[in-house]
């Protein structure tokens, strides 16, 4: 089932520390909670932390064994945070690519046919790929909704397929009711002796165990209080909820886990999407310091969107959600929201038939989000900046490409310029995953023909299958009617090209 060869990372600081010298350094003050830029600067790494870090060169304190690297001309940044996705997913590649929202539930989603159709070894591949993706692009530390939790075996496989991926990795595992799946007591069993597991309690701490759960609206109480005690007792890493609101329903909202006393505790919830919210629900989020994970590209593509959403980002952070359909880089996700909210804010002024004099929102403020915001919404201050006593989690960019040349703020030419070519080197708590561009997990030739089988089988599946079309309302939403969108005309003359 697991790959013969999984990633044997190479650790910087087992047997000598690393100094990367000359770099550009996006580092923090959290003095004011604003990048530090740092020039010409050394950043000592030792063993899964940064040890020492300064402008110019650093003369004491290296220890006997240290590589120099020199890092002349490269930015190095904080490696990225993503808030909200579902890994398992990547055998989907491309084939959601004009689904709504109403369309994913049925075809995509954790309650439909995936159940019976993915094998472990699909799930563990899926997993595992979809991990990769996220070192590839920066990507450090992932908050995965785990809703492919169908058997103990498949459960297993994809906490396989983060464990080999070397990323960091809060693995929210989901308890639902899924038709034809394990019963809740089943459930309820593996959920406990996964907070036993020694996967979630290696030495490294990569990984480590969440609860995904999307029925607090309407859960009995007796349920609520035994996820609540397993939660509890085993103080788990992180509580999800996907929330959505207005015509959706699925109203896991903070008001909801306040009124269970799941909210105003040291354990951190994370609401994806939080389109809808309310005023109320905004306010509990800064009262206990809980927030939202915004998904861009997912808001737009699928249609949630975000009208409440885009009013609390200042308790948010920033998700993927569905790697099948969309760009899995957040700074990608970061650009776009950028772009978004400044458009939003440049129309409100507009339609008052005045001219816009200043822009809405700043690179940096889009860079925070994906960074700093990312780790605050996990209660890990050690995460997402750069900082002595911070993990060595970070990302080394070339500027050598024709995308970055002549720049000065190192913040704007990645959120702005820089794409995943010029990612040179990714590492995570202190070792090495990607370096000088390429990958380093060892056995990449074997998953990709493994995933393209996979993939190949399982889209077969679904180009087979008669979807029926969707009438009359959402399942387990509020009653809103299901209605059509107008459709797009790009082309000259008749037919639309859709
Ligand atoms: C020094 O570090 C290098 C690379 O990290 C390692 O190969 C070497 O064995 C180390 N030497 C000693 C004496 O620890
Ligand atoms: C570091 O690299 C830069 C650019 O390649 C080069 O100009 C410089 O001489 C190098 N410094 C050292 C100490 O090797
Ligand atoms: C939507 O995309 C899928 C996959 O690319 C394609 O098979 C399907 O025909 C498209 N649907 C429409 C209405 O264009
Ligand atoms: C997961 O990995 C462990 C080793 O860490 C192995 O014992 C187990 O069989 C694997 N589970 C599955 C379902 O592949
Ligand atoms: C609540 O728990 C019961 C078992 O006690 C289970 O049958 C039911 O599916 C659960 N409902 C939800 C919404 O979790
Ligand atoms: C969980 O339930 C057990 C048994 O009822 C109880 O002893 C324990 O205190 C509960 N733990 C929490 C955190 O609620
Ligand atoms: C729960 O875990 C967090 C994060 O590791 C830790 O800071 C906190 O002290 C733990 N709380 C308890 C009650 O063990
Ligand atoms: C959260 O708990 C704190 C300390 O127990 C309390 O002061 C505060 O009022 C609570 N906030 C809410 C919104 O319940
Ligand atoms: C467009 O559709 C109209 C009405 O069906 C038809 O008369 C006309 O020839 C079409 N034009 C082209 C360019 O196909």
């Amino acid at each position: 089932m697991r790959s013969a060869g999984f990633l044997l990372p190479l650790a910087l600081g087992a047997s000598g520390a690393i100094l990367y010298e000359g770099a550009t350094i996006i580092s923090f003050n959290e003095n004011d909670e604003r990048v530090s830029i740092l020039d010409d600067a050394s950043m000592l790494i030792d063993g899964d932390t940064i040890a020492a870090l300064s402008e110019g060169t650093i003369d004491s304190g290296i220890p006997g064994n240290t590589t120099r690297v020199n890092a002349t001309g490269k930015i190095i940044s904080p490696g990225f945070i993503d808030t909200h996705t579902h890994l398992w997913q990547t055998a989907f590649k491309t084939i959601g690519s004009n689904t709504s929202l109403a369309d994913y539930f049925q075809k995509f989603g954790e309650y439909g046919q995936s159940a019976s159709v993915f094998t472990p070894e699909d799930l563990y591949l899926g997993q595992l790929a979809g991990s990769l993706e996220r070192v590839h692009v920066g990507t450090t530390t992932v908050l995965d909704h785990a809703h492919a939790s169908w058997s103990r075996e498949g459960t297993d496989s994809c906490i396989n397929g983060s464990a080999d991926s070397g990323v960091r990795t809060v693995y929210a595992h989901a308890i639902h009711e899924v038709a034809g799946a394990w019963s809740w007591d089943e459930q309820i069993s593996k959920l406990q002796s996964l907070t036993k597991d020694d996967r979630f309690h290696a030495d490294n701490g990569l990984l480590t165990l969440g609860l995904a759960y999307d029925r607090f609206f309407d859960a009995p109480a007796s349920n609520l209080s035994t996820l609540w005690n397993i939660t509890k007792g085993a103080n788990l890493s992180v509580v999800t909820t996907h929330h959505l609101g207005g015509p959706w329903g699925f109203t896991n909202s903070p008001t909801a886990l306040h009124s269970h006393g799941w909210l105003n505790d040291t354990i951190p919830v994370v609401f994806s999407h939080s389109s809808f919210l309310n005023y109320k629900d905004a306010q509990l989020l800064r009262e206990t310091n809980q927030y939202i994970s915004t998904t861009p590209e997912s808001e737009f593509h699928f249609g949630h969107n975000h009208p409440h959403a885009n009013r609390i980002q200042d308790q948010a952070s920033l998700g993927v959600d569905c790697h099948f359909t969309y760009s899995s880089s957040m700074v990608n996700q970061a650009r776009m929201w950028l772009q978004n909210l400044r458009a939003g804010r440049y129309l409100n002024t507009l339609e008052k038939w005045e001219v816009p004099t200043n822009s809405p929102m700043s690179v940096e403020q889009a860079f925070y989000l994906i960074t700093r915001a990312g780790a605050l919404s996990l209660r890990r201050p050690d995460l997402g900046t750069i900082q002595v006593g911070s993990k060595a989690d970070f990302v080394v960019y070339s500027t050598d490409s024709p995308n970055m040349l002549g720049w000065s703020d190192p913040v704007a030419a990645i959120i702005l310029h820089a794409d995943v070519g010029d990612i040179e080197d990714v590492i995570v708590n202190g070792a090495y995953v990607k370096r000088a561009g390429k990958l380093l997990y060892s056995n990449y030739a074997s998953l990709r023909s493994r995933l393209t089988a996979s993939a190949k089988r399982i889209q077969k599946v679904w180009a087979e299958t008669e979807w029926p079309a969707l009438e009359g309302s959402l399942q387990n939403g509020e009653g809103a009617p299901y209605g059509p969108t107008e459709i797009i005309d790009t082309l000259r003359g008749n037919g639309t090209g859709y």
